[in-house]
């Protein structure tokens, strides 16, 4: 159970709220969960037409929680919450928009690829800083962000670790809107509320049809999810994680 996520529903829009100010909304393993049976019930729910993620504040989210990352050493069979979570967004059937109210970190950039509507306030900025902590990326981002923003521009985010901000990523197609950030929340509910009016048969068979890749995201997200788990138990991690505690560079062997 964590109280760092918020769930409310009105006029058949979900809005699920990261909400963990203090720690810039970073995501730990019991917030996966929260966000993994939140899609769920929602693809469940007939009555639930449009689903939206924010963050609360002024960050969308700093990514994976840097003491809580998931080693996939689990209790037996069980799948970790952040592979759940993964799973939930990128299986759900029906529309999942995001309204990006400020920096996106990490699984907040990578998860936006599995959004089918991203808007996102002008402060907004888009960063997966991967390889700086000595991972590889998740999420099917190393697939899908290549065919989101084409190649180079996704090797300059993902091996360079360079940061977008809203109006390169509104550029380069990350992002389908911008808006001021005191009128995103507003004017991404009045999109919610007319995909929530749409008829649902016809949005979920569209879905279906332009995410008709899943096969090979599913492939690219197992491939990747073992490289990110060996590199957890690497000292390419274990270094990144004590320099950047200690404020120093690292020193890669
Ligand atoms: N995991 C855990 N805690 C985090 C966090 C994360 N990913 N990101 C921020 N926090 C915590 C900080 O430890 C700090 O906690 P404290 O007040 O108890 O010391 C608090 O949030 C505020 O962060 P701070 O760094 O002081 O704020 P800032 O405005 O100077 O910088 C960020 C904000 C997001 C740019 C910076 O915190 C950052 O780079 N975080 C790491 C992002 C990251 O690498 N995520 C992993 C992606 S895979």
């Amino acid at each position: 159970m964590t109280d760092h996520v918020a769930i409310s529903t009105a006029e058949r829009v979900t809005t699920l709220t990261i909400a963990r100010p203090d720690k810039k909304n970073a995501i730990t393993q019991d917030m996966y969960a929260a966000m993994a049976d939140a899609i769920i019930a929602y693809d469940a729910d007939d009555e639930a037409r449009a689903f939206v993620i924010t963050g609360e504040g002024d960050m969308f989210t700093a990514g994976n929680d840097l003491q809580d990352f998931s080693t996939g050493d689990g209790d037996g069979d069980e799948v970790a919450p952040v592979a759940r979570f993964l799973n939930a967004i990128r299986d759900c059937e029906k529309p999942i928009i995001a309204a990006v109210n400020g920096p996106a970190i990490g699984v907040g950039l990578t998860m936006l690829l599995h959004c089918d509507l991203v808007y996102a306030g002008r402060s907004a900025t888009f960063t997966a800083p991967f390889v700086k902590l000595g991972l590889v990326p998740e999420a099917a981002s190393s697939l899908l962000l290549p065919a989101a923003v084409g190649m180079a521009i996704a090797n300059d985010i993902l091996l360079a670790g360079r940061t977008l901000d809203a109006e390169e990523a509104l550029d380069f197609g990350l992002v389908a809107r911008l808006f001021a950030d005191d009128e995103l929340q507003g004017s991404v509910a009045e999109i919610a509320r007319g995909i929530a009016e749409s008829a649902p048969n016809a949005l979920k068979a569209s879905k279906r049809l332009i995410r008709n890749r899943r096969a090979a995201v599913i492939e690219q997200m197992t491939a990747e999810s073992e490289l990110f788990v060996g590199q957890l138990k690497s000292t390419d991690f274990s270094e990144s994680i004590a320099a950047m505690m200690e404020k120093r560079k690292p020193v890669y062997s």
